[in-house]
């Protein structure tokens, strides 16, 4: 049975480009969008140099317009010293991406008061997103009912987090979130199958409880995301292992199993990865854009038939039940049957105006 889904928008990607194109680049990366069903990607901020000024910015989406085959959109990084810089960029970028926690990058903001001006500055009709883990993001969460100002919180992965946000939503906090597919389906027991530096990833995988947590909770989760974070299979099996999965081509078939399941619903993921991440990103409605799904084709994923450059996938051997068929964007047919039928260029970004 062939099944028609809207655009879907992940609003969480890294692309590695500029600095470590060996592990992703705007071409690759964007294959693998197509591949995984995904016709818009929110690329973060924490490339090599990281993303924080108009130059780099510039840079960043110059290089995305000749290569992008899908649509797509660039974070600016909030710094100790850009809030107002940073703030004149809003109708350019994605959004303001904060590291409240530690992670990979160097964009990492220690103390209160270094988030507060960006708080303060960033439009509050722009996305403001943050990696805030924990306590650290109930202190975000304070700071953006102090501010008044939407505040989306990447990735979260705990049991105490997603308790937190539905208790903030509740009181009319202006708080969204998303979930990532790792953090849906794998949990710590799952670390031995697939080695401790594979597993590497922030957050962590969590318990058992947490992992559940987020399924009894799913009325509170806005968007799925599946923070494809490519690091080689080298580097991930090196003494040093950098935090990352790749998940862009395994997100929506991870789901549509799920669906077939009877544990999502088609619509579940519809809301989660366009009609709230169109909402909360300020995305335009795609004219004529669409993906058809086969629920009844299931297959094994394997790393060696992804576009990522990264070469592995958390996932490898997983039987699926749910195929991407054919990408649709502005009526042209960009992936179709296992192949990227787009050129290089033909993304858009979401915020150049017609
Ligand atoms: C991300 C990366 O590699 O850029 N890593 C990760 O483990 N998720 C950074 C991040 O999203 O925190
Ligand atoms: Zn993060
Ligand atoms: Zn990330
Ligand atoms: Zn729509």
């Amino acid at each position: 049975m062939t099944i028609r889904l809207p655009h879907l928008i992940d609003v969480h990607v890294h692309l590695r480009e500029p600095g470590a194109i060996y592990k992703e680049d705007w071409e690759s990366g964007t294959q693998a969008a197509l591949a995984g069903g995904i016709g818009t990607v929110l690329a973060m901020p924490n490339t090599q140099p990281a993303i924080v000024s108009a130059e780099s910015l510039d840079d960043s989406l110059a290089a995305a317009n000749k290569k992008a085959f899908c649509d797509y959109g660039q974070y600016i990084g909030g710094g100790q010293t850009n809030s107002q810089s940073a703030a004149k960029l809003a109708e350019q970028a994605a959004g303001l991406k904060l590291y409240l926690d530690q992670t990979y990058g160097d964009l990492k903001l220690d103390e209160i008061h270094t988030w507060m001006p960006h708080f303060e500055n960033w439009p509050k009709a722009a996305p403001f997103v943050v990696h805030a883990e924990g306590k650290t993001m109930g202190t975000a969460i304070l700071l953006a009912a102090i501010y008044e100002r939407p505040l989306h919180i990447c990735h979260v992965s705990k049991k105490e987090e997603i308790l937190l946000i539905r208790a903030a939503k509740e009181r009319g906090l202006p708080v969204t979130c998303e979930v990532c597919p790792h953090h849906l389906f794998l949990c710590e027991d799952d670390i031995s199958e697939i080695g401790a530096g594979r597993s590497e990833v922030r957050p962590r995988l969590a318990k058992a409880t947490d992992k559940d947590a987020l399924w009894e909770n799913i009325d509170v989760i806005d968007c799925f995301a599946s923070d494809h974070a490519p690091h080689t299979i080298e580097e991930k099996d090196s003494e040093n292992p950098p935090p990352g999965y790749p998940g862009l081509e395994t997100m929506l078939p991870l789901l549509l199993t799920a669906v077939n399941q009877g544990r999502l619903t088609l619509e579940d993921i519809t809301l989660r990865l366009h009609e709230n991440p169109q909402r909360i990103f300020g995305t335009a409605e795609q004219a004529e854009s669409f993906v058809e799904v086969e629920m009844d084709s299931s297959y094994e994923i394997r790393a060696v038939e992804q576009f990522t450059r990264c070469n592995w996938t958390p996932f490898e051997g997983w039987q699926v039940k749910g195929r991407v068929r054919r990408v649709v964007i502005r009526g042209q047919a960009a992936f179709e049957d296992g192949k990227v039928l787009a050129k290089p260029g033909f993304g858009r970004n979401i915020r150049e105006k017609e």
